[in-house]
């Protein structure tokens, strides 16, 4: 087969319910590394009266033997599965398949990893255990049989409940687990190894004792408590806060080490990065627990929002994973500074997914086609789907979402539904017509709102008046007006300027329109608007601020997402437009001075825009000029406050472990401190860092000192990190660290280190945590250096993803991205970014994951067969 003929696309619009349902499903696993045989029984029923041809997905399968009723039917197998033809209404079916999971690499299906068998079968990779309909919305009962050598794997799991286990001939055992509810086949999960545990309990809300199991290798165990902490701490918030119980007497949790994303929610089986249940303050940063405990929740809270109430088809991707992103922020939000959440959160989404929003990817969160679903797993799916939920809660108001969130858990549970059928949901109970609003799931792009506002001191009338632009992407040129929930209020300063009044209490404007005004009354002299408060819609606003109110907005903004953002488009204009930099300054000044309870805001307030933020803010990048003014900037912020920063420092400097909210954000804190005086480039502040290098006694302090000195030029950078890695060779997670800072550092021989890295024994191309901390940290996070006008980092990023792409599509793929807004930045490098991705596209047998946002970028929609 042809390269280009696989490549077919998937539409929305052909969407047609499945003709055959599984009644049952009872399956045996016969593990052995090489060669692992399933044999598979179905009830299959048979819905529609005129199709008697059966297809079922399978893909890499050896077929072994295959039996319906006692008889071998007529079939045939192709690359993609097995027809049989001539099937009866109702049939059971034998299949035995063999696979071979240690010659796994792609890490879907059953693979192997230090010695676990371990599955991942979302989206489409059930397929690759054995023939199945392999799509959400056939879901149905599971007994699986696991046999296995006791001695190499003594423990065996799969979803549901234990329901028998035993040993066999040979040094073997098995072990039957059987799951009470219908699932679809993505949500299946197998796990055997020699894996140690710990054990807890949870008391649901309605008096039922649930056995929590976390297992990792041996000599991480004592790594896992804090993961049980957040999984405890998530099955109560998902009762209280959406009265959400767990539903069965057991859920397990397994770290393994070569994991392609974060987690998975298999139901009773999550499977884990273990980047994302270790932890301990020697080896794990607080930024590190932070996000064990988001994945923990988010793989949780999926037990409602993706397992009981599940999709469709994988158009409908964001009803569990937007909904889901949503819950785990809204959780991370109780659990912490809930401001400084936000404002990072929106970060993400202002870097990456506006970025995708913008470029040749550009899709709508309930997309309309596809080629590979493995490329929706985006950034607009995740976080611009949480958005629209958080919209969907800010328009109905907190009560009646969450009328309607119990409304649609109980009106679609053990069903596999559709984005519109939550929207109908929120209709349905808050009574409001949301035909507008769901705009926001099929038209792609971030709407552009320009706001102006008018004083009529005669009248006492204040009149904003906002308008809006869809901007066109590939998949549509003309947009309809959305439904845009902007939280507004007005400020005045009162005294000068030394206070705040809010004249207006929040409230929420619904802009409608292309161009809409609204007017607010008794307003008794000129005010300043704070404008989509909270980020209150994932928009671009634009509002022509004076910079001495924007200084007024980062002093005073009642809302702290404002104030801080009031602060990035000041440092943006003096980075971008050359503005003077004396007022911000001071504010600066001012702000290190100040006390302040959350340390973390401060921190905040005194962060610059990132590089990828200012990339956003233009339409031609010129990567030079934007990296050079940002360093001048951080450079003059840490010249003109040099005492202020060292005091700030040293006050903050304890010997506190603990991982609290109150700690991390002294620990923050400290950091910018030391990355500011460090930047000095004077030998005492070189020395300070090597200080808190070495009385670190906990890993965020470590790599907060590693990390200021990994940019200069000095014995000291060389010496620390050769320390580093001698005391954690040993620890694939913590080296990803070390690889990370290497991998992002301004010095100028960076993608040389990186090469040399990726020759170390310690680094392995197999291994996705490797493959992003250094590969990954250099092309997407290191703009200066990847950007090398000589194209260096093009080539290396296109030398990596082709021998990427032999190992592991997914991986690859997400490695390709960093040259996909190519057409966005200013010559030479937009023709060395073309070149580089030419080369790719040229590349035999290029997979479609990699094929598809490539020829996307390169615009050579011809390529696609359509079918
Ligand atoms: N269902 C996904 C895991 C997944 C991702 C399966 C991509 C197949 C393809 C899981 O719930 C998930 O979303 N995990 C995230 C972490 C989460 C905190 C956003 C991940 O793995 O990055
Ligand atoms: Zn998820």
């Amino acid at each position: 087969m042809t390269n280009l003929a696989t490549k077919r696309e998937t539409f929305l619009k052909d969407y047609q319910p499945s003709a055959f349902v599984i009644e049952k499903f009872d399956v045996e696993f016969d593990l052995s590394p090489e060669k692992t045989l399933v044999t598979s029984h179905l009830l299959v029923h048979r819905l529609d009266k005129t199709s008697q041809h059966l297809f079922l997905d399978g893909k890499q399968l050896k077929l072994i033997s295959i039996v319906l009723e006692e008889k071998v039917p007529k079939f045939s197998q192709d690359d993609d599965g097995l027809h049989i033809f001539n099937v009866p209404e109702v049939f059971s079916l034998k299949i035995v398949t063999e696979i071979n999971p240690a010659a796994n690499t792609e890490l879907t299906g059953l693979y192997i990893s230090n010695n676990i068998f371990c599955t991942q079968c979302e989206a489409e990779y059930f397929r690759k255990i054995t023939f199945f309909l392999d799509r959400p919305d056939v879901m149905t009962f599971y007994q699986v049989k696991i046999i296995a050598d006791k001695q190499a794997y003594p423990v065996l799991l799969s979803n549901g409940d234990l329901v028998e286990e035993g040993d066999l001939p040979d040094g073997k055992h098995f072990a039957v687990w059987s799951d009470p509810f219908k699932k679809p086949c993505y949500l299946f999960a197998l796990v055997a190894g020699d894996l140690a545990k710990i054990t807890d309990y949870f008391v649901t809300m309605s008096d039922r004792r649930v056995t929590l199991n976390i297992f990792s290798e041996k000599q991480n165990i004592e790594r896992c408590g804090f993961a049980m902490l957040s999984l405890k701490k998530s099955m109560r918030w998902d009762e209280e806060n959406y009265g959400r119980e767990y539903d069965l007497n057991i859920f397990n949790i397994v770290a393994v080490n070569d994991f392609i994303f974060g987690a998975m929610e298999n139901k009773s089986l999550n499977i884990f990065n273990a980047k994302y249940i270790l932890a301990n303050p020697e080896t794990a940063t607080d930024q590190d627990y932070a996000d064990v405990d988001t994945v923990v929740a988010h793989e949780y809270f999926h037990n409602w929002s993706g397992n009981r109430v599940t999709c469709r088809d994988w158009f409908q991707l964001s009803l569990k994973e937007g909904f889901t992103v949503f819950r785990e922020q809204s959780y991370d939000e109780d659990n912490n500074s809930a401001v400084v959440h936000r404002i990072r959160k929106v970060q993400d989404l202002r870097n990456g997914q506006f970025a995708e929003d913008a470029g040749p990817m550009a899709h709508p969160v309930q997309p309309k086609s596809y080629v590979a679903i493995d490329n929706f797993y985006t950034r607009t799916i995740y976080n611009k789907g949480g958005e629209v939920v958080r919209m969907l809660k800010t328009i109905l108001g907190a009560d009646v979402f969450r009328q309607a969130t119990d409304r649609y858990f109980e009106k679609f549970d053990g069903q596999a539904v559709t984005t519109n059928d939550f929207v109908d949901v929120m209709e349905e109970v808050s009574k409001r017509d949301l035909s507008q609003f769901r705009l926001w799931y099929s038209q792609a792009g971030t709407p552009v709102v320009n706001a102006t506002g008018a004083y009529d001191s005669l009248n006492k009338i204040y009149t904003l008046t906002m308008e809006q632009i869809v901007p066109p992407t590939a998949d549509m040129q003309n947009k309809q007006p959305m439904l845009i929930p902007i939280v507004t209020s007005l400020l005045r300063k009162i005294r000068g300027d030394t206070a705040v009044a809010l004249v207006e209490p929040e409230k929420t404007v619904l802009l409608e329109s292309n161009l809409q005004s609204f007017i607010f009354d008794n307003i008794e002299a000129d005010v300043i608007p704070s404008l989509n408060r909270h980020f209150s819609a994932p928009i671009k606003l634009n509002f022509s601020y004076t910079e001495d109110e924007l200084l007024f907005l980062f002093k005073y903004d009642t809302d702290g997402f404002n104030r801080c953002d009031a602060g990035q488009r000041l440092a943006s204009k003096i980075i971008l437009e050359g503005m003077t930099d004396e007022h911000y300054s001071h504010a600066i000044g001012e702000i290190l001075r100040q006390p302040f309870s959350d340390l973390s805001m401060q921190t905040e307030l005194l962060q610059l825009p990132s590089e990828k933020y200012l990339h956003e803010s233009v339409e031609m990048i010129n990567v030079d000029k934007i990296s050079t003014a940002r360093w001048q900037l951080f450079l003059s912020n840490a010249m003109q406050h040099e005492a202020a920063w060292l005091k700030l420092y040293e006050s903050l400097v304890s010997n506190e472990n603990a991982y609290s909210p109150e700690e991390m954000g002294r620990r923050r804190l400290q950091a910018i401190c030391l990355h500011h005086l460090v930047a000095l480039n004077k030998k005492p502040y070189i020395d300070l860092a090597v200080k808190q290098f070495k009385a670190a006694s906990n890993m965020t302090d470590s790599i907060a000192a590693l990390s200021a000195l990994s940019h200069t030029d000095t014995l000291e950078r060389v010496e620390a990190l050769a320390q580093f890695q001698d005391r954690w060779q040993h620890e694939p997670l913590v080296m990803n660290k070390w690889f990370m800072i290497q991998a992002q550092s301004r010095l100028p021989d960076t993608l040389e280190n990186v090469q040399r890295l990726m020759q170390q024994p310690f680094f392995h191309l197999k291994n996705p945590n490797n493959v992003y901390a250094l590969i990954g940290g250099f092309c997407s996070s290191n703009m200066l250096n990847f950007h090398h006008v000589s194209g260096e980092g093009y080539h290396f990023s296109a030398e990596c993803v082709l021998t990427l792409d032999v190992i592991n599509p997914m991986v690859s793929a997400r490695i390709v991205e960093c040259l996909l807004a190519w057409q966005r930045f200013a010559a030479p490098r937009k023709d060395l970014m073309q070149k580089a991705l030419t080369r790719i596209i040229s590349a035999p047998n290029l997979s479609k994951n990699v094929y598809e946002p490539v020829s996307k970028a390169l615009d050579m929609e011809e390529h696609h067969v359509r079918s």
